[in-house]
């Protein structure tokens, strides 16, 4: 009964916050009085979208206390943000400076940190050397040199630091790779793999006129105007444009499910359809990475893996196809998609289908019925859909996994020295896209 008033009495107190606004079980948690034991303290340092949607996520995972949020638009999501925390009873102080921040709040254990790209390295270095543990959006950086900093500063402090390359807590990309592709061997040997980020055109983002920033502050915090506060990721020295924004999930895909970094890349791209002057970073992008891929041991394969981002158009969305000699793996952070194909001379999946690998195959529709062609080149392989389905709030199980391993419960699914891999990969797409030629990567190149 007294638990039910409790609950009651939170759902009403919280109800001001008005439609939309996220569910907190830890709050619920704490109203109900479950244990504190394991309670950490965070704060969060940009407060943007992507701070927005990372916050609903940790608003989900028991034992978090919010106290500071840090955001240099007050007038917008420091406000908002702010506002959203004190209704759901997490007392946060909010500060302009992170510097100020750190000083004054000498109780917190980690820091979500979700500014643009080009304040990662100076957030996450002083984070860590406050002694704090440090969860960073990708990229790392969008310098390779700021990369190395984080990574040095995490082993020089002992920290940890997470960097949001989520794929990799997700259930569903962890069981493709650890039973489809290693144990079950479905796709036989990969040689080829195709990726793609597309988008439809879309405006530049805008924000109200009555909450812009004032320039002294802007210049401060190193951007020149509004329009490249708000679009940071278009501008050289700020951002990496489409590729490593996008690009940079999918790549660390490769990687991770090759277990290796690249070798070479060759990449095509440009700012062909945005305004140049405000669009530094290239709309459209392709490139090849060449992979030597150990696919037995000792044995190797090179595997080509095409990718792409486009930001004009949207068709097929944003999928990873790991293609092998036994089978397709079709794969996407899109709940829909995610399904396996047996290439006509594979051997039979009937036995993984059976130890609850896969989904029992469905047929897909053919576009020819006639007789006489090859029905094995004509119709489309059944799909074997994965049995595992795809969390809602996808980032949930990777900040899950960095409070685990906070509380000394797991490790780490995405440390620097992986996520520094990636950077490696994907910053170099741009290098490539500039030289117009190919560019090899040297093995040392992916160390510290
Ligand atoms: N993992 C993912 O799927 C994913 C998705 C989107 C964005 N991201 C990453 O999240 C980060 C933020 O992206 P976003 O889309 O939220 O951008 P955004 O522009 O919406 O938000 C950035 C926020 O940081 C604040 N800010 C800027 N400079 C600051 C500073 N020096 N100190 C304090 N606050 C500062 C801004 O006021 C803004 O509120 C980027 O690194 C981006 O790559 C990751």
């Amino acid at each position: 009964m007294n638990k039910k008033m409790n609950r009651r009495s939170f759902l009403r107190s919280t109800a001001a916050a008005g439609a939309g606004l996220v569910l907190a079980p830890n709050v619920i948690a704490q109203a109900t009085g479950n244990s504190k034991a394991d309670s950490l303290n965070i704060a969060l340092l940009g407060a943007g979208a992507q701070g927005q949607v990372l916050l609903d996520s940790c608003l989900r995972i028991p034992g978090l206390r919010f106290r500071a949020v840090c955001d240099i638009w007050t007038a917008y999501n420091q406000k908002r943000v702010t506002r959203l925390l004190k209704k759901y009873r997490h007392e946060v102080n909010a500060y302009v400076d992170y510097a100020e921040m750190l000083d004054k709040e000498k109780d917190l254990d980690a820091v979500i940190i979700a500014t643009p790209d080009f304040w990662h390295a100076e957030h996450t270095v002083a984070c860590l050397e406050a002694g704090l543990h440090v969860y960073c959006e990708k990229e790392m950086s969008n310098t390779l040199e700021g990369a190395r900093r984080m990574l040095q500063a995490a082993r020089k402090t002992g920290k940890l630091l997470q960097v949001g390359h989520q794929r990799r807590s997700n259930p569903r990309y962890i069981h493709c790779l650890d039973k489809l592709i290693k144990q079950a061997k479905l796709l036989g040997r990969i040689t080829t793999i195709n990726a793609q980020w597309n988008r439809s055109a879309r405006p530049d983002n805008g924000w109200p006129k009555n909450a812009a920033i004032d320039q002294a502050t802007l210049n401060k915090y190193g951007f020149e105007s509004m329009h490249q506060f708000r679009n940071w990721r278009w501008y050289k020295g700020l951002g990496g444009g489409p590729i490593v924004d996008l690009g940079s999930h999918q790549i660390d895909v490769f990687n991770w499910f090759l277990g290796a970094g690249p070798k070479s890349v060759i990449a095509s791209g440009g700012t062909d359809y945005y305004e140049k002057s405000t669009h530094q970073w290239y709309d459209t992008v392709m490139a090849i990475y060449e992979y030597d891929y150990e696919y037995d041991q000792g044995k190797k394969q090179t595997v080509r893996a095409f990718y792409q981002t486009i930001t004009t158009n949207s068709s097929n969305g944003y999928y990873e196809n790991f293609m092998g000699d036994e089978g397709t793996l079709h794969i996407s952070e899109s709940a829909g998609r995610g399904a396996v194909y047996r290439e006509p001379s594979a051997p039979d999946w009937e036995k993984w289908v059976k130890a609850g690998f896969l989904n029992a195959p469905t047929e897909q529709k053919s576009d020819s019925t006639d007789a006489v062609l090859d029905v094995r080149e004509t119709i489309a392989p059944p799909a074997y859909e994965l049995p595992i389905k795809m969390a809602r709030k996808y980032h949930q199980p990777h900040l899950e996994n960095f409070f685990d391993a906070v509380r000394g419960r797991a490790k780490l699914n995405c440390p620097p020295e992986v996520a520094y891999e990636s950077a490696v990969s994907v910053l170099k797409v741009n290098q490539a896209v500039e030289a117009a030629r190919k560019l090899d990567f040297k093995p040392e190149e992916f160390k510290v």
